[in-house]
Formats: C-alpha cells, sequence, structure tokens
C-alpha cells in the first residue's frame, strides 16, 4: 500500500519521520510509532492537541470552530486529535518529545482531604497522593471518580513538588464531576490521578507577562505566580486580569493580594459581568485589555471558558500583538 511521508517536529528540535497510509488518524500515526501526541477531549473541542501543520495539509474531522477559528485553521494550525492525512505534511508540536512518550506515565491514588464551597459556584478541591506531583507551572492533571470510566481535566493551583494538590472547580449543574463534589466527595475518598499534562505553561524568559483568567481559568495562574514567588521562574511586569461572572464568583483574592505583597511587579484588576464589587470593572477581563498600554513583547496566556479566550485572543490581536505570542487554555 502507498504511505505518506509526515513529519513531526518538537520544541526541543527532535523530529520524527513517520509513514501514514491515506486518511489515517494523525493520532495512530504518531501511536505506531510509539509517540502519543497530547490531547484531552480527543474531540476537537477543547484545543489541548493544537499544532501548526507548517508544509502540506492535514483533512480535519468535526470540531468546535470557537476552538479553531476558521483564520488561524488557514493559517496552517490544524487539531491533531481530529487530523487526518490525506498527503505529505510536516507539523509542529508546540511542546517537547520527551511529552510524547510512548509509555502513559502512570497515575497514582490520591485521597480527597478537603472539599470547601469558597464562591457562587466554586469549590476549592485538596487531594493528597503518596509520590509529590512535579510540574511545569500552568500543567493540570485528569481525575478519574471511582466507578467512573471518564476522566475529568483540572489544573494544579499549587506549587510544583508537593503532595497535596490544589484546585479550584467551577460547579457545572449536571455535570459528572460537579455533581460528584456537591454530593458524593469527602474527606478519605479515593480517586485516580493522573500525571501531569498539558502545553499551557509558564514560559521562563524576561518579557512582560499578561495573565487573563475567566472565572477557575485562574486556577492555573496561582501556580504560576507561586513559581514566580519562588524564584523557579524570572520576575518580570505581570498583570493578571481576572473576569467573574459576578462578584460573588470572586474567589482568592486575599491570597493575590498576599503574592501581590511578595511582587510588586504584579498588577492584578478584576471584572464582573454584574453584581460588581469595590474596585472592580463592569464587564469583561478581555475588555481591560484595550485599556491598558501593552508593550508589544508581551506574552499572553488566557485561561478559562472558550468565548473568553476568544475574545482574550482579539483583543490582544487589537493590541498589536503576535498570535504566536497568545497562549490559550479552553476549559471545554
Ligand atoms: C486542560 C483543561 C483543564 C481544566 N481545568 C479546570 C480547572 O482547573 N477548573 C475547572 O473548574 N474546570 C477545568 N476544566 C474543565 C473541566 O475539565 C470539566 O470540563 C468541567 O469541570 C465540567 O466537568 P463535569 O464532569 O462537572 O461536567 P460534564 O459531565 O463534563 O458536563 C458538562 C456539561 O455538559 C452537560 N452534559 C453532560 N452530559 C450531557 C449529555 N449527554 N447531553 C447533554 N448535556 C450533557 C452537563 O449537564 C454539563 O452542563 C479544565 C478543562 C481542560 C480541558
Ligand atoms: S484533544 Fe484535540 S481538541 Fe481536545
Amino acid at each position: 500500500m502507498e504511505t505518506i511521508p509526515v513529519t513531526l517536529l518538537f520544541s526541543d528540535g527532535v523530529t520524527h519521520h513517520l509513514q501514514a497510509t491515506k486518511g489515517e488518524k494523525l493520532l495512530d500515526v504518531a501511536a505506531g510509532a510509539g509517540l502519543t501526541l497530547l490531547t484531552d477531549c480527543s474531540n476537537g473541542q477543547c484545543g489541548t492537541c493544537a499544532a501548526n501543520c507548517v508544509s502540506g495539509s492535514l483533512e480535519l474531522d468535526d470540531y468546535d470552530p470557537s476552538v479553531l477559528p476558521d483564520d488561524e485553521r488557514e493559517d496552517g494550525a490544524v487539531l491533531c486529535c481530529v487530523s487526518r492525512v490525506l498527503e505529505p505534511a510536516v507539523i509542529e508540536l508546540p511542546y517537547d518529545s520527551s511529552e510524547a512518550s510512548a509509555e502513559e506515565a502512570p497515575t497514582q491514588r490520591g485521597r480527597v482531604n478537603a472539599i470547601e464551597r469558597i464562591a457562587e459556584e466554586t469549590v476549592r478541591l485538596e487531594v493528597d497522593v503518596a509520590e509529590p506531583v512535579h510540574f511545569l507551572p500552568g500543567q493540570y492533571v485528569r481525575m478519574l471518580l471511582p466507578g467512573q470510566t471518564q476522566w475529568r481535566s483540572y489544573s494544579m493551583a499549587n506549587e510544583s513538588g508537593q503532595t497535596r494538590l490544589v484546585f479550584y472547580v467551577r460547579i457545572v449543574p449536571g455535570g459528572m464531576f460537579s455533581n460528584w463534589l456537591t454530593t458524593e466527595a469527602a474527606p478519605g475518598v479515593e480517586i485516580e490521578v493522573s500525571a501531569p499534562r498539558g502545553s499551557f505553561f509558564l514560559r521562563n524568559d524576561d518579557r512582560p507577562r499578561l495573565f487573563v483568567a475567566g472565572g477557575t481559568g485562574l486556577a492555573p495562574f496561582l501556580a504560576m505566580l507561586r513559581a514566580v514567588g519562588n524564584g523557579t521562574y524570572s520576575t518580570t511586569p505581570t498583570r493578571l486580569l481576572v473576569g467573574v461572572r459576578t462578584g460573588q464568583h470572586l474567589f482568592a483574592t486575599e491570597e493575590i493580594e498576599a503574592i501581590k505583597r511578595e511582587n510588586p511587579q504584579l498588577q492584578v484588576q478584576y471584572a464582573a459581568e454584574s453584581a460588581v464589587v469595590q474596585g472592580c470593572h463592569e464587564g469583561y477581563a478581555t475588555d481591560l485589555i484595550a485599556q491598558i498600554e501593552v508593550d508589544p513583547r508581551t506574552q499572553v496566556y488566557l485561561c478559562g471558558p472558550p468565548p473568553m479566550v476568544e475574545a482574550g485572543r482579539d483583543a490582544a490581536a487589537k493590541a498589536g500583538l503576535r498570535r504566536g505570542d497568545v497562549l490559550c487554555e479552553r476549559f471545554a
């Protein structure tokens, strides 16, 4: 059977030359060569598997266009989980080859330590594990509930290297994990925890940073700010914009104030769509991007619901920032 050459370029410079059959799924082609490309939803809904097809083209099965807008698709962006090979292609992946190692890193048993409702629709969850979890600030783990087969992803808000993982979870009506959190979860209950994953992590350079969080999308930024605070990552001028639905949805504000006291280069602004509290902008966090003077070297990090991430990307483009300098994590 005729084979089609496919090249995978990882961000650490490692290159893999693979052979595909026509119509074969890119993930299967990679798996055949012992590589597990990063995915989460596996059906074009979250954007975790985003990559760039820099030569040739790939055919994409159905996906959510808010995750991969048409203009980006035209510029070569692809979602690996829904991509099929029809012609020779070269694909650039935004993470190191070590992250695509064949073996899924082992999971470990976690035990709920505490669950606390800390704001409207928002729960703080602590899970203890035996082995410290080392991760790049901004990454997430997947968790599997007792008796379930579907994993759910949550970003760590704690410092890397701990045995106590801290998560901030938005309660979604009718959601599996959300229901469990509000009805069954209790200290001592055991759940399975994956190894850390994800390409939305803090880049260690000296450029200004703009963090934009929607709701519990704040969680990975807390881990990033802690990594800056403990000296693992460079301190640069950083602005954090936090958007929530109402003033009652705000959380971790005292924690942010404490981080701010330690890091004078950090500026924080809050926005709420309604029931605004003092000092809070009325509207979206992404509105604030147009109101601030943005250094053209800024690296932007957007995390939260897909519409917020899209609004943030548009605002960053209007502020003159390069698309390649905008990193996104969609809580889909
Ligand atoms: C990389 C990543 C990191 C994330 N990190 C976080 C985080 O730190 N904090 C956070 O809060 N979230 C995070 N999320 C989102 C999180 O993984 C879950 O998607 C979210 O918590 C909802 O999970 P759930 O099990 O409660 O809801 P789900 O069971 O997934 O349901 C979601 C919605 O779909 C509806 N639904 C479910 N099944 C059906 C059906 N058959 N027909 C119609 N409707 C249906 C539900 O009613 C609900 O409204 C992250 C997502 C990703 C991809
Ligand atoms: S893993 Fe491909 S879009 Fe979610």
